[in-house]
């Protein structure tokens, strides 16, 4: 109990120490400018809804149990698996330039919001590689700001802030989101 009393006490030294340092003693600021890397695309997502298979892009993989596979009415709770097309353009019939995969789940019980994590996958002569976005997407705001958590190829280790805001809406099925990401962190590996 001593033991254990001490350790506790030891580590709340320890953060106290490390919280006034951190705000004092060492700042790790650094102010940039402008992004390093940026371009903007396009997702178009077609959702499953039970008899779309053909051009479905996402389907809901998990349900409350108020909800189905295919009801879209109702929101929260609902885990939705994406497959989605990327074009530089706002159009869903022009040639893909990469894909956006992973999943996002309707978490917010009095208003309407995702938490999206996902990858884009560009395959372009500009860029080749893959960024990892994760994070909220208060869908009702105009513009929502996703972090750019890391990167592959031509994103090596890069970090930034993906900005969505919604395109187009066709009913509860089909929807685009421009995306428009600034990279503020661009590694290089060098050989
Ligand atoms: C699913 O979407 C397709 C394409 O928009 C539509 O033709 C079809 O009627 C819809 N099916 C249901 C069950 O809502
Ligand atoms: C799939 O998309 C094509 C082209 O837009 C359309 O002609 C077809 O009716 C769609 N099929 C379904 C099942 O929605
Ligand atoms: C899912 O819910 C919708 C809306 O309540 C309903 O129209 C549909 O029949 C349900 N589907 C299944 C498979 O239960
Ligand atoms: C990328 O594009 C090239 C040229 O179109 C193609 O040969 C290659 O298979 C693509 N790679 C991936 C991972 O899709
Ligand atoms: C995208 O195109 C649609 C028409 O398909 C248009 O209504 C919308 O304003 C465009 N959005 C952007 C961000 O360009």
């Amino acid at each position: 109990m001593a033991t254990k009393t001490s350790i506790v006490f030891l580590t709340m030294i320890n953060l106290t120490l490390f919280i006034t340092c951190s705000a004092t003693e060492l700042p790790q600021l650094r102010d940039v400018h402008r992004p390093c890397k940026k371009f903007t695309v396009y997702l178009h997502e077609t959702r499953y809804n039970g008899s779309n298979l053909e051009n479905a892009t996402s389907a809901i993989v998990g349900n409350p149990v108020w909800g189905n596979k295919t009801n879209f009415a109702t929101t929260f709770g609902n885990i939705f698996a994406m497959d989605n097309p990327l074009t530089a353009v706002n159009n869903s019939h022009a040639p893909p330039v990469g894909r956006a995969q992973g999943f996002y789940v309707y978490d917010n019980n009095k208003g309407l919001g995702t938490w999206h994590a996902f990858s884009i996958m560009l395959n372009t002569t500009t860029y080749k590689g893959s960024l990892t976005l994760a994070g909220e997407n208060p869908i009702m705001m105009k513009t929502r700001d996703i972090p750019v958590i890391g990167g592959t190829q031509d994103f090596f280790m890069h970090r930034g802030i993906a900005t969505f805001e919604t395109a187009y809406v066709d009913g509860f099925i089909s929807y685009g989101i421009k995306i428009t990401v600034k990279l503020y962190e661009c590694w290089r590996l060098l050989e």
